[in-house]
């Protein structure tokens, strides 16, 4: 028996042993690698110079990851040696790191500017809907159907939650809620026509999930639309890489991602993440993971954002609590587009959202991005949003307890169009304005004064101060492709973002 099998496997073990050897060879003398991010992030001020033995133990830890993942790819492609031909899947989106593009920040000097929108000559919004009756009818710009089969209406002013909020039994009619989106992500479909999939249990298997898992759910090639059977913390051993039509609803359980590794949505479109806790986020890989039906793809090293989306669209993220992670909360990187971050609860992190991740992403001039009913909580340093390139309507937002550095920052020529946010500065006096212009290298259009940045309906508090530069004229076609839906008063606002962040829902009763 052993020297038939010998026989048999005799050119897969000398693969195996060719490979080891290789391996060996070429990592004997590794030169030091970078600080780990997350390290810096988490730990912080150890110098890197001078290696602390936990980064040896963490080198060392390193490499034999490094070596089981370089025997995994083998014994994958011995066992899926049909993988790579899945239809439509994208396996090789190796892009850079972000973290490995960014230099030290450069904030360009905006002190002569020409606009500034501060409490004492804040512009009213001529067009803000104040009109209790048009909460029946979401005042959009961009086509709406109301579904048919969402009795609630809560008429609290938010467009998104009196489409559904209400409904008693909204557990029967979960799906309902894709259609109660607003902003460009409101055509995200996520698993609207597909079946209902339960998680039962709070395992995860990056390499052979089980049926009743979420990375099984996400993972299927079916819409699907992804619920919970009870409260449960999942520890991530891997990305969670979330493939196109599915809906994550944590609605009627406390839902919370933590520990390793980050949610993906890569190459990929349709897709809703509502109702869950997504914190203390670290990096992970290098790894094989299943991401899809008889697909493992290798994974390097993760960013370790919260919610990452790269090079995808119709997204959707509503009423998740995001905090602490090592790179971003939610963030939109090459190629991405059509996406919506709303009812979302912030707090204690310093790279928030990012859209456009670097200054050689001339193609993001296409993002359209949509920021509307989140409450930023305390905590936060930047980014809420920092855009690069693209369309951002910020709108409806509440910043409750000021920012480190800046609220909205950008760089390549991005639109903002700020519209009835209500800003509450931080106490310290450097600290008033709400925007950041950053010079990182890339092109300028014409200098920072020609970038179109329009604050219209916004509510300043604390000295909260808003530099506006190209047109302004919020009406004006340069902002068309950043405008989305007629935001409410900002008065509204407070009201309006009270429950941001996952809701207490419970069945046969509203949420
Ligand atoms: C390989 O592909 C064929 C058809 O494309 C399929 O029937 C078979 O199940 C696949 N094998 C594996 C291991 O995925
Ligand atoms: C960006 O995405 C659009 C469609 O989503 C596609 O047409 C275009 O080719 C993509 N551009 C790049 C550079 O990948
Ligand atoms: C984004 O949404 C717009 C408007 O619905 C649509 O025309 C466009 O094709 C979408 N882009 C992508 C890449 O899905
Ligand atoms: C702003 O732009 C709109 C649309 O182009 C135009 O009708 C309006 O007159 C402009 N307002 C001012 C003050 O220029």
């Amino acid at each position: 028996m052993a020297y038939s099998c010998r026989m048999a496997c005799t050119s897969a073990h000398h693969l195996l042993l060719l490979a080891f050897l290789l391996f060996i060879l070429q990592h004997s003398h590794m030169p030091c690698e970078a600080r780990p991010t997350y390290l810096n992030n988490i730990i912080g001020t150890n110098d890197a110079t001078n290696p602390t033995s936990s980064e040896v133990l963490l080198q060392e830890a390193k490499t034999v990851t490094n070596l089981r993942a370089f025997f995994q790819s083998i014994v994958d492609l011995l066992h899926f040696q049909n993988a790579t031909q899945t239809a439509g899947h994208k396996n090789q989106l190796d892009f850079e790191k972000e973290s490995e593009l960014e230099a030290p920040e450069k904030i360009i000097d905006t002190s002569g500017a020409g606009f500034i929108y501060n409490a004492e000559n804040q512009v009213e919004q001529e067009d803000a809907n104040t009109d209790e009756a048009a909460a029946e009818e979401p005042h959009l710009l961009m086509p709406f159907q109301k579904p048919a089969s969402t009795p609630g209406n809560c008429k609290t002013g938010n467009y998104i939650d009196d489409c559904w909020r209400c409904d008693a039994n909204w557990q029967d009619r979960r799906q309902a809620l894709a259609s109660c989106a607003i902003g460009f992500g409101q055509y995200a479909y996520g698993g609207k026509d597909g079946k209902i999939y339960v998680v039962t249990s709070n395992n995860d298997d990056i390499r052979s999930p089980s049926p009743g898992t979420l990375r099984y759910g996400v993972t299927r090639s079916e819409p699907l639309w992804i619920t919970f059977a009870k409260d449960m913390t999942i520890e991530l051993k891997g990305e969670l890489i979330v493939s196109s039509y599915k809906t994550i609803d944590g609605r009627g359980a406390e839902i919370h991602i933590v520990g390793t590794s980050q949610i993906t949505i890569e190459g990929v479109s349709n897709v809703i993440v509502h109702g869950i806790h997504v914190h203390d986020i670290l990096t992970s890989g290098p790894h094989h993971i299943l991401t899809a039906p008889n697909l493992r793809t290798f994974r390097g090293s993760s960013d370790g954002d919260a919610i990452h989306i790269k090079g995808s669209s119709n997204v959707w993220v509503d009423h998740c609590f995001l905090a602490k992670a090592t790179d971003g909360l939610v963030d939109g990187t090459k190629n991405s587009t059509n996406i919506t971050v709303s009812n979302s609860y912030f707090e204690n992190h310093n790279k928030v959202m990012l859209f456009g991740a670097s200054p050689k992403d001339d193609y993001d001039r296409n993002m359209q991005i949509t920021v509307a009913f989140n409450r930023f909580g305390p905590g936060l340093t930047q980014r809420l949003p920092r855009c690069r390139y693209g369309s951002c309507h910020v709108a409806n937002n509440f910043y409750t307890s000021g920012w480190g550095l800046y609220a909205i920052g950008g760089s390549e020529d991005p639109t903002f169009l700020s519209q009835c946010n209500r800003f509450v500065a931080p106490d310290a006096t450097n600290r008033k304005e709400v925007t950041s212009r950053i010079d990182d290298d890339g092109p300028t259009f014409g200098g920072w004064q020609k970038w179109d940045w329009v604050s219209t309906g916004d509510s300043f508090a604390n000295g909260a101060f808003f530099t506006g530069s190209g047109v302004q004229n919020a009406s004006a076609s340069n902002y068309d492709r950043a405008r989305s839906f007629v935001p409410r008063h900002a008065s509204w606002v407070a009201a309006m973002t009270e429950d941001a962040g996952p809701l207490n829902c419970v069945p046969k009763s509203s949420c």
